[in-house]
């Protein structure tokens, strides 16, 4: 192509001024730039420009300052342009002058919908050879303008998306050259979009950019052939460019800069050359999802909203009919679009944790794969939460059994009717039909009301570690519903670890158990062997834990104990002979308290009664949690996740852990079941116990009569 049949569209900076602040550069600017200068910086662009190219020119208008960065004017491909749509009311106003001047040159004029924001040239630039177009997303430009430039200039979208808000246009970080070279700054774009940009451009032709390039706007530069005009690049820069084969030419445009602008900006490249073999595609992806509940009192509406866009999709709330009593719910539609099915597919998961249907009316069947390898799932299944789910098959909604987090959904076509089960991935059989995707799944959230929410939530996370009084408080409520467990004849489950034996609460835990309030007790080796050998030689990991010091040769204590056990058989054998005679574990056996010892790799011993068969040992944990009301986790990390992944949503969890981080984690069920007390375990179950005895009291009934 000659240089003569390219063409610019410019605006001279009659009105030029900085009015207000819509991005960053502008902050601070408010009328500090100088008109003169501008004009004269202007002038030097348009000179440089007029050598290389035609520029022709639009008026400049009074109220539209920013008109000058026509690059914003729209979109041009062959005779078509797309119209921008300005994000910012700031900005609407240049649209009239900009669509008169393209009709009168003759251009088809695309305008997209209202309220769909799109702008220009500033977010869509076309790689240099015509093979597709490079969008941009996040700041200014919706992504779902982005199938419509798709269909009307009938080229391949590629949708990036900007993070970083000093780079809010496309054309600010990323500048395609002559011969498939790219400038750009990579970290202006999220992993997902750095990694559609890395297969496309290879890493020769990646020309990748400082920040102290960025800064000064080296990729906004304009592209005429072999030159490339920009407002200021570093020798470092300019050398790797001319290693390319570009000519730099520097031209100071500082006062445009002040509003967020440089060299691309100032400019539109009105001659697009079509290429016939390429065609309309887009990888965008959109879907409506459905969400009904507290949506506005539980926050969920923000939470869907707010991961949607930090998955990288955009959102349109289609309706949302907002429950009018404080009982009501909300109901809304959402669209959801994606770059491309895999952020889809992520994003719907997620939505769908939250409680949100996709595609609830249409579907009447979930997608199905069969398992073609024993233990391992098709690549797409859908992989469970904690919360109730139902799955479609045959336009029913089916209840899914043996709900727990990270499992696979089989659904089984019994004479009987249809069934659908969490299973693990290792269990799972060939043949078996396995959903996959994301459609015709949902997830049942109890959403609590507005005053649900204010009686029940008593977590201590909020106030980081919890004052003593706010852990008397906790441990009153607590007690009280262990009170009632027992009194009903239900389940507490207590995972814990041997911190539990180092800060004095052994005896404390003992107690709870010997008086029925603990159906069944997990841990691992550890807490065995600490509580055994505080029992029978007064220390643990060799430290007396009457005197707080360490007893001579003590950290062989351990080993001894556990050979002693050994010698007897297991721990129930031990205290049978009137070997174990008290502690955690002597209660657990006398009052017929199951436990579970999960083996690791650190384990000394083990003691008999250890299972190091981890599978094994995870089964025996969930059969042992089946049916459990409340489930205290007592420092132990491992042990409590464990728990937690196996555990249904629905069942109250009560995490102790001196280690705020321990109990955020697991108390993080996004509910209001559990709850979190960051304190020393010892001191907990002391309060516990003791609070257990008020209960009791004498004093304690006449109280409550
Ligand atoms: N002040 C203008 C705005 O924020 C600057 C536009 C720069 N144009 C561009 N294509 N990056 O909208």
């Amino acid at each position: 192509m000659t240089s003569s049949s390219i063409r610019f569209l410019m605006c001279s900076p009659d009105h030029y001024d900085v009015d207000y602040v819509i991005n960053p550069w502008m902050e601070g600017n408010i009328h500090k730039s100088s008109r003169d200068r501008a004009a004269e910086q202007w002038q030097g662009l348009f000179q440089i420009l007029k050598e290389r190219a035609v520029v022709d020119l639009v008026k400049p208008e009074r109220g539209v300052p920013d008109m000058v960065f026509t690059a914003n004017a729209g979109l041009v491909l062959g005779d078509d342009v797309v119209l921008s749509r300005f994000y910012h009311k700031e900005r609407q106003g240049e649209e009239p002058f900009f669509k008169q001047w393209f009709l009168e040159q003759g251009y088809t004029v695309h305008e997209l919908p209202k309220d769909l924001p799109f702008e220009g040239a500033g977010d869509a630039l076309l790689d240099r050879e015509g093979r597709w177009l490079w969008a941009g997303y996040g700041f200014r430009s919706e992504l779902d303008s982005h199938p419509y430039l798709a269909k009307w200039l009938d080229i391949e979208v590629l949708s990036l998306r900007l993070m970083d808000d000093r780079f809010y246009h496309l054309d600010t970080c990323f500048c395609p050259l002559t011969g498939g070279y790219l400038l750009y700054y990579p970290p202006a774009f999220d992993s997902y979009s750095n990694r559609l940009i890395e297969m496309r451009v290879p890493e020769a032709k990646r020309i990748a950019v400082s920040e102290a390039d960025a800064v000064k706007f080296a990729c906004n530069a304009v592209n005429v052939n072999h030159t490339v005009i920009l407002n200021k690049a570093t020798d470092d820069l300019k050398h790797r460019l001319a290693a390319a084969g570009f000519e730099v030419v520097e031209t100071p445009l500082t006062e445009f800069l002040k509003a967020g602008g440089a060299a691309k900006c100032l400019t539109l490249r009105v001659t697009e050359p079509v290429r016939a073999e390429v065609h309309a595609s887009a990888a965008i992806e959109s879907r409506v999802v459905r969400m009904e509940g507290h949506l506005l009192d539980a926050g969920l509406i923000n939470q869907a909203l707010d991961l949607v866009v930090e998955g990288g999709g955009s959102f349109q709330v289609l309706n949302f009919n907002l429950g009018e009593q404080r009982q009501s719910t909300s109901s809304a539609e959402v669209k959801v679009t994606a770059p491309s099915h895999d952020v889809m597919e992520t994003i719907v998961s997620q939505l769908i944790d939250l409680g949100a249907v996709a595609r609830p009316q249409e579907v009447c069947d979930t997608n199905l794969e069969t398992v073609t390898l024993a233990g391992v799932a098709p690549d797409d299944f859908y992989v469970t939460t904690i919360y109730p789910t139902e799955v479609r098959v045959k336009c029913e909604w089916v209840k899914v059994r043996n709900q727990r987090m990270d499992a696979a959904i089989v659904v089984h076509d019994t004479p009987t009717g249809i069934t659908a089960e969490c299973k693990l991935l290792r269990d799972l059989q060939v043949g078996e039909q396995v959903i996959v995707g994301i459609e015709g799944i949902r997830t049942i959230r109890k959403t609590e009301s507005r005053e649900h929410r204010n009686t029940q939530e008593f977590s201590f996370m909020g106030a980081g570690v919890s004052s003593e009084r706010r852990v008397e408080l906790v441990v009153e409520q607590i007690a009280w519903e262990l009170r009632q467990i027992r009194d009903r004849g239900g389940k507490v489950v207590v995972t814990a670890g041997p911190v539990v034996i180092h800060t004095g609460g052994g005896e404390h835990l003992a107690k709870l158990i010997r008086d029925g309030y603990v159906q069944a007790l997990l841990g691992g080796n550890a807490i065995a062997v600490h509580d055994i050998e505080q029992s029978m030689m007064g220390t643990s990991l060799g430290v007396d834990m009457k005197r707080g010091v360490s007893v001579r040769g003590g950290h062989r204590h351990h080993l001894k104990v556990i050979n002693t056990i050994r010698r007897c058989g297991t721990i129930a054998d031990a205290v049978h002979q009137g070997v174990l005679t008290n502690g955690i574990f002597y209660e657990c056996v006398q009052h017929h308290v199951p436990f579970s010892l999960a083996g690791s790799i650190r384990d000394d011993g083990p003691l008999p009664d250890t299972q190091m068969d981890l599978l094994k040992a995870q089964a025996d944990y969930s059969r042992l949690i089946q049916g459990a009301d409340l489930i205290l986790m007592l420092s132990s990390m491992l042990h409590s996740i464990g728990v937690g992944n196996m555990t249904p949503a629905g069942v109250k969890m009560v995490c102790v852990d001196i280690n705020p981080a321990v109990v955020t984690k697991l108390s993080d069920r996004g509910s209001v079941e559990s709850v979190g007390v960051v304190t020393d375990v010892g001191l907990f179950l002391s309060l516990m116990v003791q609070q257990l005895e008020k209960l009791t009291s004498p004093y304690h009934l006449a109280q409550m009569v």
